[in-house]
């Protein structure tokens, strides 16, 4: 059995903060934050607007996209590391919110990487046979943990939810390869310390650089295929430098990868399903394209999986 995405959803708060209201907040300005990140414009929750809230409009599309109803969902998983609060997790408020009374529920703690390893979690239920139907939503709202008074964090960070459904496709589609991995001894480079991210910029940049092409190429040739076949590239969308050191690796043109930084900013978890959900919507993503989903982030962690389009 081969498990594969059914249907995708995303959702981003309306609130527009652009470079130039940046300036008002902090001493920066819109050439150095474009020309460092890519980043033009990133979107802000409202102050009563939850990470849960967020989710739930993402995952409602990705259902109806998917033709699944919420009383058919086995599993939930929310991968953020801004939930509403520790407990209940966003997963369980979901699973009332989206009436999947035959859902469990758990939340994903693995920074931007939360959806690569939802998604390969995912996968192994399926495969296995034990559940049919997996909603994955990645959903943050970093704006409530950003120290808007720190220019070299808070330029770059969103909010906004991006999900998908994972269930049953034919033997020829679906998950073909993935690559999860961690670091711990990187930990302190990116990192919630207090009420606050902090981050070692260069040193994340530096793994990322390194990682996010070697992952990429890796499940692109796992799969069977040259890295040049990749169709379409859906990187963290964290800085258009480091995701473009991935496409460049792959040696694939601009138009073969997924670029939504300019619009939102960083938004961690969200940014792979935002992204992804965007492509099909935007008709980037056909049936049978070669897909590769590449993410890394705070722990470090890792994870990129490469996937045939279609059910
Ligand atoms: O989801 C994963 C999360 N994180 C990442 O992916 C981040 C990875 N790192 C990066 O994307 C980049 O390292 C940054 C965008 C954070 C920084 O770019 P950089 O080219 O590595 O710049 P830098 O850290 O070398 O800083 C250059 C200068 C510094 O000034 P000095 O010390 O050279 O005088 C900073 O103080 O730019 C200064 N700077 C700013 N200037 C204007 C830092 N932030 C800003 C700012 N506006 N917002």
């Amino acid at each position: 059995m081969k498990a594969g995405i059914l249907g995708t959803g995303h959702y981003v708060p309306e609130k527009v903060l652009t470079n130039f209201d940046m300036e008002k907040i902090v001493d920066t300005n819109d050439e150095w934050i474009r020309t460092r990140t890519g980043i033009e414009e990133r979107r802000i929750a409202a102050d009563q607007e939850e990470t849960s809230d967020l989710a739930l409009e993402a995952a409602k599309v990705s259902l109806e996209e998917a033709g699944v109803k919420g009383e058919e969902l086995d599993l939930i998983l929310v991968a953020t590391v801004t939930p509403d609060q520790s407990f209940p997790t966003v997963s369980c408020k979901l699973q009332e919110a989206l009436g999947a009374t035959n859902a469990a529920a758990m939340d994903v703690s693995a920074a931007c990487a939360g959806f690569m390893y939802g998604v390969i979690t995912a996968k192994q239920f399926i495969e296995t046979g034990a559940y049919k139907h997996i909603l994955i939503v990645g959903a943050e709202k970093l704006s409530k943990i950003t120290d808007w008074e720190d220019r070299n964090t808070c330029v770059l960070f969103g909010d906004g939810a991006g999900a998908a459904v994972m269930g049953p496709v034919s033997e020829d589609r679906g998950v073909l390869s993935f690559e999860l991995g961690a670091d711990g001894s990187g930990g302190p480079h990116l990192a919630q310390t207090g009420d606050f991210i902090h981050m070692n910029g260069r040193e994340v940049f530096k793994f990322a650089v390194r990682q996010m092409p070697e992952s990429s190429v890796y499940v692109a040739e796992k799969a069977g295929y040259a890295k040049e076949d990749v169709d379409y590239l859906i990187p963290h969308q964290a800085n258009i430098r480091i995701m473009d050191a991935a496409r460049q690796r792959l040696g694939i043109s601009e138009d073969k990868m997924a670029v939504n930084v300019n619009k939102y900013g960083n938004t961690s978890a969200a940014s792979i399903p935002i992204a992804l959900s965007e492509g099909v919507k935007n008709g980037k993503i056909k049936d049978d394209d070669l897909i590769v989903l590449v993410g890394f982030g705070g722990g470090l962690t890792w994870g990129a999986v490469a996937l045939k389009w279609g059910k």
